[in-house]
């Protein structure tokens, strides 16, 4: 499969949603969020809570929080049939659209030490490691580095999201 074959929109998520996207937190995490820890996100007016569709159904969603200036990226997942495809690029692009348009000027997230795809993937939109805090994932513990994106609104930045963008658009 390939990114090309599949149509695919970017929307809200919905209540609507939910079901699906507590079946693929099932597949990608341990332990998983449960059904109504996303509807609490889903409610709160602080989150930004997005969903990837294609014709299957959804196959990708996205968690992050506002507050004030700052943004926290709290969930990011993608279905194991449709990773590679730069399904988690797209759903990154639109959270970061969405803090610029918000005037957030740093974002952060924490990532398991031993989790590289998504290491990858944050440092290709230009978050760098700050910090470790130790064992802050259970079921196994570990460690989770702290990863820091600062520069939001310099030119250069948006240079690098705009380059990610028509990637997606050349796909
Ligand atoms: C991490 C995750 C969201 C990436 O989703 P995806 O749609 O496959 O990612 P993309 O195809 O957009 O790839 C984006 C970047 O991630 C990295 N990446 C993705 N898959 C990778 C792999 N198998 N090996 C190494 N790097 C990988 C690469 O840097 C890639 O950039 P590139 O395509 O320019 O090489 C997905 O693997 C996932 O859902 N994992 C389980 C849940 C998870 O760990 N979430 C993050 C919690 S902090």
């Amino acid at each position: 499969m390939n990114v090309e074959s599949i149509s695919l929109t970017i929307d809200k998520m919905n209540l609507q949603d939910l079901s699906q996207v507590t079946e693929i937190e099932k597949q990608l995490f341990n332990p998983p969020w449960s059904y109504e820890t996303f509807l609490s996100e889903v409610e709160s007016e602080s989150r930004c809570c997005l969903v990837v569709r294609c014709a299957d159904g959804i196959i990708g969603y996205a968690i992050c929080a506002i507050l004030y200036d700052e943004a926290h990226i709290l969930s990011i997942g993608v279905a194991k049939k449709y990773q590679k495809l730069s399904i988690a690029t797209l759903l990154m692009v639109e959270i970061m659209d969405y803090a610029i348009s918000n005037a957030v000027v740093k974002v952060i997230l924490e990532v398991r030490v031993s989790n590289d795809k998504a290491k990858g993937l944050y440092e290709k939109f230009g978050f760098a490691p700050v910090g470790i805090r130790k064992k802050y994932y259970t079921q196994p513990s570990e460690d989770a580095i702290v990863y820091l994106l600062d520069s939001l609104h310099e030119a250069q930045y948006l240079i690098r999201l705009d380059k990610i963008r028509q990637s997606l658009e050349s796909k």
